[in-house]
This record gives structure tokens, sequence and C-alpha cells, in this order.
């Protein structure tokens, strides 16, 4: 009797387990998005394929009469260096840069930032005091016609002047560019890779809708006074930020640089940067985010990197970024290791 129970009630808590399991994992990841572009918390990418033709183009008609000379709250903007992009680059690359950086600036020369057709790489900064360091800024800019710097002074807080007169350029002196990636000057772009995910994942004509970055959830707000992040009531009073994308890995959609640089143009100032531009101008304007933070490598990798001189390791996966703040010497590092991989052509989306 008690034998011929057990089977079948086995197999009914059986099945209830798995159905109680599924249910859990469906909470947890959810279901495969099946919208294009939908935010992404979790460590899954998600890649848009679009196939059609994006024939946008700023719609400069759009913005005030006085836009050109206007940055945020300065009125008598300029800028001071200015190198218009020529070609129809298929990627422009702003990367933050502070005026002492020049070994950083010479790294990415030398590695990733090295000429490629189709890529427009140009370093962004604020004005310096002293002449003396101002003259040997342009003996470089001379040298490699890379430099954008603007009239407003080259400070830690005036990071969000650096980040929308990037927009700026992008807008005004290089529209041609289909896809434009912000970031910072210690950070590895596997660029390789990335212009094979632009034009076979994405599209070699451009996409729309795109903010592809490693987006950040309730993230709180600093408030001591030891943090270099601190910030006041008075500047920000929520508890939390609103979604965004750290600064250093951020690539857009022309359209979606337009509307931001819009928004950021008659926005009050706020001088943590990506928080303002991919956080709270996002929302207001529903741009979401979708993550590429499996595409970032950790240190982890790169220390494997670093002792495993054969090359023939398991850190060939695929990536699009090493980790933020890194050495110069691991810039060289990560070159010579995308340099030695020749499988270049793999296609991100059967990486899921
Ligand atoms: C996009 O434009 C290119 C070049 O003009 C053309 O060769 C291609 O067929 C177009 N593709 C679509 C999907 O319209
Ligand atoms: C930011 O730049 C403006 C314009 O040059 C300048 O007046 C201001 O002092 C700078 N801010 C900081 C914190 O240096
Ligand atoms: C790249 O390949 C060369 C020659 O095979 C090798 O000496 C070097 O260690 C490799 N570098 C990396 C970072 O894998
Ligand atoms: C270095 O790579 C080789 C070949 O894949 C592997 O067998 C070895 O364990 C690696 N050594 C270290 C220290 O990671
Ligand atoms: C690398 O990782 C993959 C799967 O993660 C594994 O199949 C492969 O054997 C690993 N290769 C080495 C050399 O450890």
């Amino acid at each position: 009797m008690l034998e011929r129970r057990f089977w079948p009630n086995f197999a009914f808590i059986f099945i209830a387990l798995i159905i109680c399991l599924s249910i859990w994992q469906m909470s947890i990841v959810g279901p495969y998005p099946s919208t294009p572009i939908t935010p992404q918390y979790n460590n899954v990418p998600i890649y848009t394929l679009n196939t059609v033709n994006s024939t946008y183009t700023y719609p400069l008609e759009q913005l005030p009469k006085l836009d050109y000379s206007k940055l945020m709250n300065l009125n008598d903007f300029q800028f001071d260096i200015l190198n218009e992009c020529t070609s129809n680059p298929l990627l422009l690359v702003l990367v933050h840069t502070s005026p002492k950086n020049f070994e950083r600036r010479k790294s990415i020369r030398q590695t990733w930032g090295k000429h490629r057709t189709n890529l427009k790489i140009v370093f962004i900064l604020g004005t310096v005091q002293n002449s003396k360091q101002q003259k040997k800024l342009e003996e470089e800019n001379k040298k490699h016609r890379d430099f954008v710097q603007g009239r407003f002074l080259d400070a830690y807080k005036n990071m969000t002047y650096k980040h929308v007169m990037a927009f700026k350029y992008a807008i005004y002196h290089c529209p041609q560019a289909k896809y434009i990636l912000k970031t910072d000057d210690d950070v590895f772009v596997n660029m390789p890779t990335m212009m094979d995910f632009l034009t076979v994942e994405l599209s070699p004509y451009g996409a729309r809708n795109l903010l592809l970055c490693t987006p950040l959830v309730h993230s709180s707000v600093k408030r001591t006074f030891r943090s270099k992040w601190r910030v006041s009531f008075h500047e920000y009073k929520e508890r939390y930020y609103p979604p965004y994308c750290p600064g250093w890995a951020l690539l857009y959609s022309p359209d979606v640089l337009f509307t931001l640089y819009q928004e950021a143009q008659k926005s009050k100032y706020f001088w943590i940067d990506d928080v303002l531009i991919t956080g709270i101008l996002a929302k207001n304007k529903n741009i979401h985010h979708t993550s590429i933070r499996s595409l970032v490598l950790t240190r982890h990798n790169v220390d494997e990197i670093a002792t495993n001189q054969s090359g023939s390791h398991n850190s060939s996966r695929i990536f699009l970024y090493g980790p933020p703040d890194l050495s110069i010497e691991n810039m060289y590092l990560l070159w010579d290791f995308v340099k030695n991989q020749t499988n270049s052509k793999i296609i991100l989306k059967d990486h899921r």
C-alpha cells in the first residue's frame, strides 16, 4: 500500500519542485527580452541588429540660435583647439584626458588608438592657466592633430563641461560619425573587436536608440567629507542616483547623443558628468541603457594575461574593454595580447 503510493507522490513533488525552481529562476534572470533595447541590468548583453540603414542627421535647426557659443551655463564658450573630422568615420572616440597626462595619451596613440580607416580619435581638454603648459599642449597637438580644447578651466569639478563639449564637437564638427564612444585616457578599448562589433553585430550604417555601457543601479549618493565623490544636499537631494552608466565606456548612437546634448544645454550644472547625462537626463528622456558588462575584462583576467606569457591561456574570451583605471604598463600588455589574437572576427551574438 505504502509503496504503491510512494511513486506517484514522489513524481508529484518532483514536478512541483521543478516548477518552483523555474519560477524562481525567471524572477532572477527574467524572460529573455523581446524588445530590442530594454533596460538590462544583469550580465547578459543584448544586441540589436540594425540592418536598416540609418539616415539620421543631427537636426541642428532644433537648437537655439546661440547654441554654439553656449556650454550649459557658460555663455561665451569657444573651442581653442579644434581638429575637424574630415573623413566619414564609423566610430568617433572622445577621450577625456587631463592636460598633464602626456604619457597616457601616448600609450593610447601607440596601442588601440593607432590610426585606422573608419576611426577618429580626439582628446578632450579644458584650458590650463600656465602658458608654458599650454605651449606644450599646442606642440603635442601640432604633432598629432588630435586635440579638442575648449574654453573652461580643466578642473575636476568641470568634468561635465568636458562631456557636453565633447557632444558639441560630435554634433558640429564630426556629424558623419555613425557611433560615438566616450571614454577616459586610462581605459583600454579592444579596437579590432569593437570595429567588428559595430560593423557585424550592429550595423555599418549606424544604429538608433543606443547607449551601451555598464549600468549601475541603486547607487547611493556619497555624503561623507572623505569621499572624492561627496555631493552636498544642495547639489543633489535624493538618497540614490537614478540608474546611470559610469563614464569610462559609453557607446552612443547619434540620436541619443543629440537628445542628451539638448537636455544638458538646458540643465542645471551638476559636476558628476556620468550621473547627470546618462542618469538624470537619460531618465527624463526615457533613454535606456544596454549592459555590456560581460564584455569587460576583470582585473583578474589582466593578471592572468600578465603572468602567462604564452598567450594561449583562457583569457582569450571576447571583450570590448579592459578594466577601468588601467596602468600604462597594462595598456601596452593588453595591446600585445590583442595583436596576438588571430580570431578577431568573433560574432558576439553567438556568445550569450
Ligand atoms: C544601405 O546602404 C548601402 C549603401 O548605400 C546599400 O548598399 C545597402 O543595400 C543598404 N541596405 C539597406 C538594408 O537598405
Ligand atoms: C570651471 O570652469 C569655469 C570656466 O572656466 C571656471 O570659472 C570655474 O572656476 C571652473 N571650476 C573649477 C572648480 O575650477
Ligand atoms: C604575444 O606573442 C608573442 C610571440 O608569440 C609573445 O612573445 C608574447 O608574450 C605574447 N604576448 C601576450 C601578451 O600574449
Ligand atoms: C599558461 O598557459 C598554458 C597554455 O594554455 C597553460 O597550460 C598554463 O597552465 C598557463 N599558466 C599559468 C601560470 O596560467
Ligand atoms: C578555457 O575555458 C573553456 C570554457 O570556459 C574550456 O573549455 C577550455 O578548456 C579552457 N582552456 C584552457 C586552456 O584552460
